[in-house]
C-alpha cells in the first residue's frame, strides 16, 4: 500500500501564479547518468496575484548542486515535489533565480522529463516533465521565452525554436515565442535528416527536417508530404501560417504515447513517421496522415494560445482534434472519414463514458493529469466542436475562430474564453451547450414517432446516466440532423437540424404524402446513443437509399446488431433480408469502396457486449464470439461469388500509393478475402499472403489466416523476412494475439513475453504483446481467469518502470462491471490485487481506485 494517498487537485482551487518568467536560459552538459542543468530564470511579481507570497517551484528526483538569487549563492532545501524560497528570502520586484541540478537520463525508465532512447536523449514534458528536468513553476499558465545551449558529443542537438549558433560540441537555440514548459523539448542523438522547404503565406522560409535513424531515412517521404499538406491546409482553411525559421520533427522508438507538438521541435512516436509501402499499412500511413497535421495544428492550437491549467486540456486537445479530422476528410473522403471516427468514438468514448472511469470533457479534478489525456478530453471533446460549428453555422464559426486567434494569441486560456468568442461572433446564449463541458456520460435520445392524417410527429426524449459523482443530469442541447424519407427512398423533407434542449419535444411535419422513414442523426450530429427502433425493411431502405452516407452505414450496422443480438440471444440465424441487402452493396459499384469495405465489417465483439449490456443483458464474450464466427461464416458463404469478384476486381494498378483511392480498394480486397476465408479455408488469403508486396495485403491476408486457426507457415515466414524491422515486429506480435483461439489466448500471451524480442519497457512492444489482448475479448475474459491474471502481473511489473503507460493499459480492465458475477470476481480479486502493491504509482492507484469505485 502507499503510504500517503495523494490528494485530488480541483479545478475550484485555481489560483493564478505569484510570479511570472520573463525569460529562461538553460544550459544541459548531456551525461547518460550526469547531466548537468544549469537554469537562469528571470521573475516578475504577477500583478494579477496577491503580493506577498513564498516562491515555490516544482521539482521532483533533482540533485540540486547550487541556487543563486541575484547572484548570490543561497542554500535551498528540496522536498519531495519542489523548493521553496520564502517570502522574506526575496528580492523586491524582478529577480533572478539560477540553479545547477544533475539528473540521470539513462535511469529514466518512466519516460517523461530527459530521457535516453537507444542511445539518444530526448525529452516529453507534457503534462508535468519539466520538473525532472529543473526547478521551474511547471504549469502551462507561466510563458516565457527560451534560450537552450547543448553540450555533447553528439552529432545532432535540437532544441525549441531557431537556431542561434552552432559549434564543436555545443549548439544554440532561441525560441522567441512564450511558451509553458510543458513545450520544451531537446534532442540529441546520432540522426540524419530528411529535409525539405516550405515558403509560408507571409513569405517566411521554413527549413523542415525529419530527423531518425540512419537506415530510416527512405521512410520519411510521407510524412514529409503530410507536413507540407498540413501547412498549406492550416493557411487556406484557418488562415494561420507557420511562425519559425525551422520545423523539426524527431522519431524515437521509446515514446509514451503517439507524438508531442513542442514548439519548433515536434517529437513522435516512430511508428507515427515511418513508413514505406512493404513495412506500413494504409492504415498506419493514414494514423501517420492525421498524427503529422494534429501535432503541426497545435502551433496555433496549443501553443500559441494555450491552456491555463490541465482542467482546460480539451481546449487544445478537443479543437486540435476536431481540426486534424476537417483536414482528414478534406484529403480524403469525409463520408468515409466521419464514418471511421464516429466507430473509434463510440468504442474508446462511450466505452469510458458508460463504465466507472467516465468523466466530463472538462473534469473537476484529478489525482494525476497523465491519466486525463482520454478519449472523453481528445474525441468527445471534438464532437463538442462539431456540434458548436453546426448550431452557428460555418460561417460564423470562422468568425468565432478569428476572434478566437486574435483576442487570445499568446495567452494561456479556458473554456470559458472558448466560449465567449462562440457567443459573440454567433450573438447567441451558450451557457446550457456548455453543460457538455460539465457533465460526463453519453446522453440517450429515445425516439417516439406518430403518423396521422397526413401528419408525422416525432418525439424526441434525452437521459443521461448517471456517472461515477455525477447523480443528477441536466438536459443538453443535442442538435439532431435529420431527413424524412419516402418509401420508395425519395428524400421528402431534407436534412433539418432539429435541436433538442428540453427532456422531451415533439416536431410535428404536416402534409405529408405518406407515412415517411425518419432518417435521425444524420452524420452522427451528436455524440449520443440514439434509440431508433426500426423494422428490417426500413433500415433496408435506409441502407439502400438514404441520401446521408454515415446513416446508410448506421442501417446496415444496425441490421448486423439486432442480427447478431438474436443470434447470441436466441440462436437465431441471419435471415435472407439482410443477406441479400449487404449482397447488393457490396457490388454496387456506385458505392466508394471504402465505404463497401466499412460496410463489410460487422461489429465487433466489445461493440456488440456493449449494446448487449445496454439492451439489458449480461453479455457472455464466449456466445458473441461463436455468434460472430457463425455470422461470418454465412456472410461468406452466401456472398462467395460477389466476394471473389470484388476480391479481382479491386486491382490496383501501378506503383503503390497510399491515397484514399488505392488505400480504399486494398481495404475492400482484404476485407473480401478474410470473409472468403470463412468459405474457402483461407485458400485466397494463402494466395494473396504469397504474393503480397505491401505491408497491408501481407498483413490482411495472414490475419485472414490466423482468424481460422491456420497461418503458422506464414507467421514463421513473416518473421523471418521483418526480424530486424522493430515496427513490423510489433505487427507480428500482435496479429497472433489478435486472433488466439480464446482458451488459448493468455497462453500464448504468457509464451510471447518469453520471445528474445519482447523488450517490455518499450512501450510500443508491451502494447503489442499485452495491449493485444485487448483486442481478444473472448481471450481476455477467458472464464479460468488467465487472462486477467496475465494482464495484472504485467501492469504491476510495468508500474515500477513506467507509471503512465501501465495506467494507460489498466483501461483494459474498465468494462468489467459489464460482465457475470463469476468474471467481476476474478476481476475485482485482480484489482485489489494491483492496488495492494507497495509502491504503486499515484497514476496507477487513481486508475485502479476509481475502477473499484
Ligand atoms: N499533447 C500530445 C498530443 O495530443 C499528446 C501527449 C500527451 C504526448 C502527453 C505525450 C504526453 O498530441
Ligand atoms: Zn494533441
Amino acid at each position: 500500500m502507499r503510504d500517503t494517498t495523494p490528494q485530488p487537485i480541483h479545478l475550484a482551487d485555481y489560483q493564478p501564479p505569484p510570479f511570472l518568467v520573463e525569460n529562461v536560459a538553460l544550459t544541459f552538459r548531456l551525461a547518460p547518468t550526469a547531466t548537468r542543468v544549469i537554469s537562469e530564470i528571470r521573475f516578475r511579481p504577477n500583478p494579477d496575484a496577491t503580493p506577498g507570497h513564498d516562491l515555490r517551484l516544482d521539482g521532483e528526483g533533482l540533485k540540486l548542486i547550487s541556487a543563486h538569487l541575484n547572484g548570490a549563492e543561497i542554500t535551498a532545501r528540496p522536498d519531495q515535489s519542489g523548493l521553496t524560497i520564502p517570502a522574506q528570502d526575496l528580492p523586491e520586484g524582478t529577480f533572478d533565480w539560477q540553479a545547477e541540478v544533475e539528473i540521470s537520463p539513462d535511469g529514466n525508465t518512466a519516460l517523461e522529463g530527459l530521457y535516453m532512447s537507444r542511445g539518444m536523449y530526448c525529452t516529453q514534458c507534457e503534462a508535468e516533465g519539466f520538473r525532472k528536468i529543473t526547478f521551474y513553476p511547471d504549469r502551462p499558465d507561466v510563458m516565457a521565452p527560451f534560450r537552450v545551449r547543448i553540450e555533447s558529443d553528439l552529432p545532432v542537438l535540437l532544441s525549441n525554436g531557431n537556431p542561434a549558433s552552432l559549434g564543436q560540441g555545443w549548439a544554440e537555440w532561441h525560441d522567441p515565442h512564450p511558451k509553458p514548459a510543458y513545450l520544451f523539448a531537446l534532442v540529441a542523438g546520432d540522426l540524419v535528416a530528411a529535409s525539405d522547404q516550405f515558403t509560408t503565406m507571409e513569405g517566411r522560409d521554413v527549413a523542415l527536417n525529419i530527423w531518425v535513424r540512419k537506415g530510416d531515412e527512405d521512410k520519411t517521404a510521407y510524412a514529409m508530404d503530410a507536413l507540407k499538406r498540413s501547412m498549406v491546409w492550416d493557411e487556406q482553411v484557418y488562415g494561420r501560417a507557420y511562425d519559425l525559421d525551422v520545423f523539426n520533427i524527431v522519431a524515437v522508438d521509446d515514446f509514451n504515447m503517439g507524438a508531442m507538438e513542442n514548439k519548433g521541435l515536434n517529437i513522435f512516436n516512430s511508428r507515427y513517421v515511418l513508413a514505406s509501402p512493404q513495412t506500413a499499412t494504409d492504415s498506419d500511413y493514414a494514423s501517420i496522415e492525421r498524427i503529422i497535421a494534429h501535432e503541426y495544428f497545435h502551433n496555433w492550437t496549443g501553443n500559441r494560445i494555450t491552456c491555463r491549467d490541465w482542467f482546460q486540456l480539451s481546449l487544445k486537445e478537443g479543437l486540435t482534434v476536431y481540426r486534424d479530422q476537417q483536414f482528414m476528410g478534406d484529403m480524403r473522403s469525409h463520408s468515409v472519414k466521419r464514418i471511421e471516427d464516429v466507430l473509434t468514438l463510440r468504442a474508446r468514448q462511450f466505452r469510458e463514458d458508460d463504465g466507472p472511469l467516465a468523466h466530463p470533457v472538462r473534469p473537476e479534478s484529478y489525482v494525476e493529469i497523465n491519466n486525463f489525456y482520454t478519449a472523453t478530453v481528445y474525441e468527445k471533446g471534438a464532437e463538442l466542436i462539431r456540434m458548436l460549428q453546426l448550431l452557428v453555422g460555418q460561417d460564423r464559426y470562422k468568425a468565432a475562430l478569428d476572434l478566437y486567434f486574435a483576442r487570445h494569441d499568446g495567452q494561456a486560456c479556458t473554456i470559458e474564453d472558448w466560449i465567449a468568442v462562440f457567443e459573440e461572433a454567433a450573438g447567441r446564449d451558450l451557457s446550457q451547450f456548455k453543460r457538455w463541458y460539465g457533465q460526463a456520460g453519453t446522453p440517450r435520445v429515445d425516439v417516439s414517432e406518430d403518423w396521422q392524417d397526413g401528419s408525422y410527429t416525432l418525439t424526441l426524449r434525452q437521459h443521461t446516466p448517471d456517472t461515477p459523482g455525477q447523480p443528477l443530469k441536466e438536459p443538453l442541447v443535442i442538435p439532431v440532423a435529420m431527413g424524412l424519407l419516402g418509401a420508395d427512398g425519395a428524400e421528402m423533407v431534407p436534412t433539418t437540424v432539429l435541436e433538442l434542449d428540453s427532456p422531451e419535444q415533439s416536431f410535428t411535419f404536416p402534409d405529408l404524402p405518406a407515412r415517411p422513414v425518419a432518417s435521425l442523426l444524420r452524420g452522427f450530429s451528436a455524440p449520443v446513443v440514439l434509440n431508433h427502433s426500426l423494422s428490417p425493411e426500413d433500415r433496408a431502405l435506409m441502407l439502400a437509399h438514404d441520401t446521408d452516407p454515415f446513416n446508410r452505414f448506421e442501417a446496415g450496422r444496425a441490421l448486423a446488431r439486432d442480427i447478431l443480438h438474436a443470434m447470441v440471444l436466441e440462436g437465431a440465424t441471419p435471415g435472407p433480408d439482410y443477406l441479400n441487402a449487404l449482397r447488393t452493396m457490396v457490388s454496387d459499384e456506385a458505392l466508394d469502396p471504402a465505404f463497401r469495405a466499412l460496410a463489410l465489417h460487422i461489429p465487433g465483439q466489445d461493440d456488440l457486449a456493449s449494446s448487449l449490456y445496454a439492451a439489458g443483458h449480461v453479455p457472455d464474450p464466449d456466445a458473441i464470439q461463436a455468434a460472430r464466427t457463425t455470422a461470418l461464416r454465412l456472410i461468406a458463404e452466401a456472398l462467395r461469388p460477389q466476394l471473389q469478384d470484388v476480391a479481382n476486381a479491386m486491382q490496383t494498378p501501378g506503383p503503390y500509393s497510399p491515397d484514399a483511392r488505392d488505400a480504399g480498394r486494398r481495404a475492400l480486397k482484404v476485407q473480401a478475402v478474410s470473409l472468403l476465408a470463412r468459405a474457402d479455408e483461407g485458400a485466397k488469403a494463402a494466395e494473396l499472403f504469397a504474393r503480397a508486396d505491401n505491408m497491408t495485403e501481407q498483413l490482411g491476408a495472414w490475419g485472414a489466416l490466423l482468424a481460422i486457426g491456420i497461418g503458422q507457415e506464414e507467421g514463421a515466414q513473416f518473421y523471418r523476412q521483418w526480424a530486424q524491422d522493430r515496427l513490423v515486429v510489433d505487427k507480428w506480435f500482435s496479429a497472433q494475439v489478435m486472433y488466439a483461439a480464446p482458451k488459448a489466448a493468455a497462453g500464448l500471451v504468457q509464451q510471447l513475453t518469453q520471445h528474445p524480442d519482447f523488450e517490455w519497457k518499450n512501450p510500443n512492444r508491451f502494447r503489442s504483446v499485452i495491449g493485444a489482448l485487448g483486442a481478444n475479448p473472448a481471450g481476455f475474459h477467458a472464464t479460468d481467469g488467465a487472462g486477467y491474471k496475465l494482464v495484472a502481473d504485467w501492469l504491476i511489473r510495468l508500474d515500477g518502470v513506467n507509471p503512465q503507460s501501465a495506467a494507460r493499459l489498466s483501461t483494459l480492465f474498465e468494462t468489467w462491471r459489464r460482465y457475470d458475477e463469476a468474471r467481476q470476481a476474478l476481476i475485482r480479486g485482480e484489482l485489489e490485487r494491483i492496488m495492494s502493491q507497495d509502491n504503486l504509482s499515484r497514476d496507477m492507484g487513481e486508475m485502479v481506485g476509481r475502477m473499484l469505485g
